[in-house]
């Protein structure tokens, strides 16, 4: 995984320009630096604790299906321009403090499936793990958003062990089948091209495009279910 290296002073200051004077960018980094770049490397511990979970489910089931439930599995920081937008867009104080009490999604794990009944198998195996706290789920997969959107989301709290201390930190997990990560990849990119045309066309399709995207994993699916019946049916057959 491409954990970001450690946040540069320099880069930070540069950051923090867009958002406050000159002056407050100097107290800020005198105050906040050293916070700043510890919270970071403990979200980047969460990142790896949860991680590691998905890489032992995904080992354990792989034997019990024969084939592996997990496709990829992909992390992010959020970065420091995303971390200063986000806290001033919702009116948050510009502290470290402030960063971890009111964003949720600064460590991301984003676990993509084969199929959609893998997504919850995974997800409740995952959140019956007695050190993961559930904290929010939104189920954009039983209950798309309009624009077509589908995935699984939870904020979950995962604890830490540092040397002296143990840490609870907040993870943003991101369920999606292949199709569903795909579709999201190219709807992202699309709508952050600037003035774009026929905006009702390109919504139109990219909504038609999820529905498409949807009946393809069902149909993946039920063909998956025909092959692990097939192989259930040779297992018995040789068994007895
Ligand atoms: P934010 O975290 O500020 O986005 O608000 P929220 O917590 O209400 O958002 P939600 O849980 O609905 O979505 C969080 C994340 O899911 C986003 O940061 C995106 O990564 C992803 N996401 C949500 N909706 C969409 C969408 O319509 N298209 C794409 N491509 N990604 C989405
Ligand atoms: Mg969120």
């Amino acid at each position: 995984m491409p954990i970001r290296p450690l946040v540069d002073r320099a880069y930070l200051e540069q950051v923090l320009l867009s958002r406050l004077s000159r002056g407050e960018v100097q107290q800020w980094v005198q105050t906040y630096s050293q916070p700043y770049r510890e919270l970071m490397s403990y979200y980047r511990c969460a990142i790896m604790e949860v991680e590691t979970k998905f890489n032992v489910l995904n080992e354990e089931l792989s034997l019990q299906y024969d084939r592996n439930p997990i496709e990829t599995i992909k992390t992010r920081l959020k970065s420091p321009e995303s971390i200063m937008e986000k806290l001033t867009r919702r009116g948050y104080p510009l502290t470290v403090e402030s960063i971890e009490k009111n964003l949720n999604d600064i460590a991301g794990v984003r676990v993509i499936c084969s199929h959609p009944a893998d997504i919850y198998k995974l997800s409740e195996a995952f959140l019956r793990q007695d050190d993961i706290t559930l904290l929010e789920r939104k189920d954009y997969i039983a209950n798309p958003k309009p624009n077509g959107y589908r995935s699984l989301h939870l904020i979950v709290e995962t604890p830490i062990f540092l040397h002296d201390q143990k840490r609870l930190m907040k993870v943003e997990v991101q369920f999606r089948t292949i199709s569903m990560d795909w579709w999201a990849s190219l709807e992202h990119k699309i709508r952050y091209k600037k003035n774009l045309p026929e905006m009702e066309y390109v919504e139109r399709e990219l909504y038609e495009c999820a529905e498409i995207s949807a009946q393809l994993d069902a149909r993946m699916e039920k063909l998956q279910k025909i092959a692990a019946q097939a192989t259930e049916g040779k297992d018995r057959a040789l068994s007895s």
